[in-house]
């Protein structure tokens, strides 16, 4: 008898092969029965994108952290929906294998599930993401489940929620373990395909991983989650006014970028830049 390949194992065979093909949201959902680490990052622009995506990033996070990286903000919220549509768009555009998740920035889904759902749609129909990321447990249940009735696949946000700041005093680790796996149960109810859990001890991330069927991606959760993601920002040192303790920096890019200027700098006043090979003749 013919039988077509589980979802995982085409992830599988891909990543094996080399080949690279697009990351679908079953085959990301499946890659936890799988036991196949996911890798998140996240991504304003589409340069950035390409690049991420050619690395082999699983997933690109449009994050409302652009309010932070990006805009220079010292929280997220006053993102706008037409700024996260025109980041969300740009990444889109740069990726060709990672699944784009779009996040759905402060009040563009508390007001009414309805609400909720027109601007999930506008992620999808104006910036063409794959899905959209919603902060929030159990209040956010009936705003996730609205979008996911309407076929937009949603990913979760639990345990520190940088939307919640002013609520939560600041930006701190949160360690109620049974009021996150309530919050954890409630938005798997509601239809997430996968929830990132963010700022919570090793110990409580590894027992949500276990209480729930659909993949959690950890930033600042321990190494028991089935997958991970941080801002790229961080990870590249690009992002220098923050540095907090789950970010491993891979680069130094904002001092690399400081001595590059710095030294086209000095070649422009000192006229050794261009030189004859820049120029026409
Ligand atoms: O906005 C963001 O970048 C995020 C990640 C840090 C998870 O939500």
């Amino acid at each position: 008898m013919l039988t077509s390949p589980a979802p995982a194992d085409a992830v599988n065979q891909d990543r094996a092969n080399g080949v690279p093909r697009p990351m679908t949201v079953p085959e990301f959902r499946a890659a936890k029965s799988r036991g196949m680490p996911l890798a998140m990052l996240t991504a304003y622009d589409c340069t950035m994108a390409r690049i991420l995506d050619a690395a082999g990033v699983d997933a690109l996070l449009v994050g409302d952290s652009l309010g932070m990286v990006v805009q220079g903000e010292t929280n997220s919220l006053g993102v706008t929906m037409d700024e996260m549509v025109y980041h969300a768009r740009l990444v889109a555009h740069g990726a060709q294998r990672a699944l784009v998740i779009a996040d759905m920035p402060f009040m563009s889904y508390q007001v009414s599930p309805s609400q909720a759902l027109e601007n999930a749609g506008r992620l999808i129909k104006e910036a063409r993401v794959h899905a959209v990321k919603v902060e929030g447990g159990q209040r956010s249940a009936s705003a996730i489940a609205a979008i996911v009735a309407a076929d937009i696949p949603v990913m979760g946000h639990i345990g520190l929620t940088p939307q919640s700041v002013h609520r939560l005093g600041g930006f701190r680790v949160q360690r109620d373990l049974d009021r996150l796996l309530e919050d954890a149960r409630a938005i798997e109810k509601a239809g997430v395909f996968a929830m990132v859990v963010e700022c919570v001890p090793a110990e409580i991330a590894q027992k949500i991983t276990a209480a729930v069927h659909v993949p959690t991606i950890g930033i600042g959760a321990g190494a028991g989650c089935d997958g991970q993601v941080l801002v790229t920002h961080d990870i590249l040192g690009l992002f220098e006014d923050l540095h907090p303790r789950f970010v491993k920096r891979y680069a130094e890019l904002g001092q690399a970028i400081r001595s590059a200027a710095s030294e086209y700098c000095a070649e422009v006043r000192e006229r050794r830049f261009p030189g004859p090979e820049h120029a026409f003749r």
